[in-house]
């Protein structure tokens, strides 16, 4: 039987460089927090997951809990540094390895943690993620011998005139007995009198079993700090997902101008044209045309064979197969059936000021130019809507009615 790997996620700490009313890690990045980027990642190369949290408690732990993702959460108590954050959550390890990571380390790729998983098995205690930079900053400097670590300094306790190019990311993997017995052992002498999991490196070294040193892009590697360290990784994650999505057969013409967040789906040959925005999660079928200038927001379903075109914002909605909504709309919490036309600058006005109400249009209809739909109110299958014309709430048009007017009506003709 194969040993089993606890992932235990550092995310206690306070985040100050952010300058934020809000945890560090909660702070978007294509449209998910930080945070579960990590979480995800960590589910799918170990068997449970463990978060520390500390700082902003409730909030972080509420976000994870909307979520449902079925991990533990343990608490620091007192934010005296990452080793004090793993003795506290030590009790929750059940794998025989662990798997330490930052929460702020969203770009951290599968492979990678694959690759140290397995060199770090072969060690008998574990590996540690480094990375070679000419440009070590804020990272712990990492002293390295016969491919082993040998030991970590802080940038803060590093004295004067000693420099070393290589840095520790945070990542490590460990033996879980051997990781518990040399946290009880950490000591809080240095300067910012914390607790710091990088000691364990040395303390290993020493008792000559030290971890294997696995090396890695710096760009990998990049800590959400600050805020612009959140822009730096938005763009690395955007220009991957963009290409993600051509791979798959997708079109996105002016591709710096285009913004797709995480876990969006597109169908083959559905071309996106430039300075459009494409929400969180949101699905677009096949062989559609979005865009240019167009801003589809999460929630959001469009069928195969749709256009939304320029100046068209597509909210919380349904757009079945075909759907032409080509020009200057809002379309908010509606359903719309198969191969209906939204004229130019529909409006579903969906909120009444205090509650966000849904619209209803059915297939094969017609909405002229410049329409208002008061939300709640139902349109027809193959019903029509005049240029102009308000259909006010509750108002309902009937299957195959053509309404014109304000307040709508029936057209008769005289
Ligand atoms: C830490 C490492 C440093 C490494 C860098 C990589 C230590 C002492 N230093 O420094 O060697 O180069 O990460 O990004 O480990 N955290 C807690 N509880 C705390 C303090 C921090 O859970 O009391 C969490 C934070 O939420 C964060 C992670 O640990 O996710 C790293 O903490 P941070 O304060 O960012 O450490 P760095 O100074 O970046
Ligand atoms: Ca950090």
């Amino acid at each position: 039987m194969s040993e089993k790997i606890s992932a235990l996620i550092l995310a206690a700490g306070k985040g100050k460089r952010m300058k934020s009313s809000y945890s560090k890690v909660l702070h978007s990045l294509l449209g998910k927090p930080v945070l579960f980027w990590v979480i995800e990642k960590a589910k799918q190369v170990a068997d449970d997951v463990v978060v520390v949290l500390g700082h902003s408690y409730d909030q972080v732990k509420s976000a994870i809990e909307s979520q449902n993702y079925d991990i533990l959460l343990a608490r620091q108590k007192n934010l005296d540094g990452t080793g004090g954050a793993v003795r506290d959550a030590i009790g929750f390890l059940k794998g025989q390895w662990t798997l330490i990571l930052c929460g702020d380390m969203p770009l951290i790729e599968i492979k990678t943690l694959r690759r140290l998983i397995k060199l770090g098995k072969k060690t008998g205690t574990g590996a540690i993620l480094v990375s070679k930079t000419s440009q070590p900053g804020n990272y712990g400097r990492v002293w390295i011998e016969n491919a082993t670590a040998k030991k970590i300094v802080e940038y803060t306790d590093l004295p004067k005139g000693v420099e070393s190019d290589i840095i520790n990311t945070g990542t490590y993997f460990i033996r879980t007995d051997v990781l518990k017995k040399m946290v009880a052992n950490l000591r809080a002498n240095n300067k910012q009198r914390e607790f710091y999991l990088t000691d364990i490196v040395e303390m290993l070294a020493e008792k000559s079993r030290p971890l294997k040193a696995v090396f890695i892009d710096l760009q990998e590697a990049l800590g959400i700090n600050s805020r612009k360290d959140l822009v730096s990784a938005s763009e690395i994650l955007r220009k991957k997902i963009i290409d993600k999505h051509l791979s798959k057969g997708v079109s996105i013409y002016m591709p710096d101008t285009v913004w797709i967040e995480a876990d969006v789906k597109i169908g083959r040959d559905t071309v996106v044209m430039p300075f459009t925005v494409i929400r969180h999660s949101v699905k677009i079928g096949c062989n559609c045309q979005i865009g240019p200038f167009a801003h589809i927001r999460s929630g959001t379903k469009i069928g195969d064979n749709s256009v939304v075109g320029n100046f068209v914002e597509v909210n919380r909605s349904v757009l079945s197969e075909g759907v032409y909504a080509k020009h200057l709309s809002y379309l908010g919490d509606c359903y719309i059936g198969k191969w209906t036309n939204i004229g130019a600058g529909t409006i579903t006005a969906n909120y009444d000021g205090k509650k966000k109400h849904k619209t209803k249009i059915g297939k094969g209809a017609f909405i002229g130019s410049g329409a208002i739909l008061i939300a709640p109110v139902k349109v027809g299958n193959n019903s029509v809507v005049g240029a102009g014309a308000v259909v006010t709430k509750g108002h309902d048009v009937k299957d195959g009615e053509v309404v014109v007017g304000l307040p709508a009506r029936p057209f008769k003709k005289k």
